[in-house]
């Protein structure tokens, strides 16, 4: 089977999808795409050469959005009706918005309306499901409350990507998630996996909701729900 997925810049369900994304690319043909804050986001929590690593041949490329500039030529196959399935695990609230009014300036909002064009069966795992709270996990953060400011950081010391500032904040977009940040301060002052409470918008919501008015999408709470027919 060929299969697209998409994979935008959400944290939450992302090492979920990263884990079925590992396990379908054994039997079936998976082009990857990835939105620019996917990228960005696969990298802060440590998964971005998982993903990586599944890629290689026709029809098994990683596309990524930055190299698909604004006309996002890849996506032309889901208009030729080339894919079995088109699935987008996990999906940020962005970008259903941009899909619930019709946008494609995205590679992945674009990959969705080339995939109605072509008749391409679209599975959509939003983040943003249901009013109220969720739980979700952040990044390596520094945790100023722990962080005795030493005047060497052996936490600074040990990232590869020089993303941490002593004291003041780890610079998000420089790290890849190793972890050696976590396992080198003394203090403990580097969390990894920290689990907080957010709460959704009543406009995400309303947004994800609106996707089951779109003829082709299938809406699933989680990427474990994915049953081809
Ligand atoms: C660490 C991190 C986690 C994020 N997690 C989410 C998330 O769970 N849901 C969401 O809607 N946006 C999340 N965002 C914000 C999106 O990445 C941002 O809105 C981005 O512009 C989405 O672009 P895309 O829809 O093209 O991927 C996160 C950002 C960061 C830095």
């Amino acid at each position: 089977m060929k299969i697209a997925w998409g994979i935008t810049g959400a944290g939450h369900l992302l090492l979920e999808s990263v884990e079925l994304l590992e396990k379908l690319s054994k039997e079936h043909e998976i082009t990857i795409l990835l939105s620019k804050a996917g990228e960005e986001v696969l990298k802060m929590y440590g998964l971005f050469e998982r993903v990586e690593v599944l890629a290689g041949g026709y029809y098994r490329e990683l596309a990524l959005e930055k190299d698909q500039e604004s006309s996002f030529p890849i996506t032309g196959r889901l208009s030729m009706g080339r894919y079995d399935h088109l699935i987008i695990s996990p999906t940020t609230s962005n970008t259903i918005a941009k899909i619930v009014h019709g946008i494609a300036d995205s590679l992945i909002s674009n990959a969705v309306a080339q995939a109605g064009k072509g008749k391409v069966n679209t599975y959509i795992i939003p983040v943003d499901m249901e009013s109220g709270e969720v739980q979700t996990v952040l990044p390596s953060k520094l945790e100023l409350d722990l962080c005795q400011k030493c005047q060497i950081c052996e936490a600074a010391a040990a990232c590869p990507n020089d993303a941490i500032s002593p004291g003041v904040e780890i610079n998000l977009l420089k790290c890849k998630g190793c972890a050696a940040c976590q396992q080198a301060c003394p203090f403990e002052a580097v969390s990894g996996g920290k689990i907080i409470t957010i709460y959704m918008r009543e406009i995400d919501v309303k947004n994800t909701y609106k996707l089951n008015n779109i003829d082709g999408i299938q809406v699933l709470n989680h990427p474990s729900e994915i049953k081809f027919d």
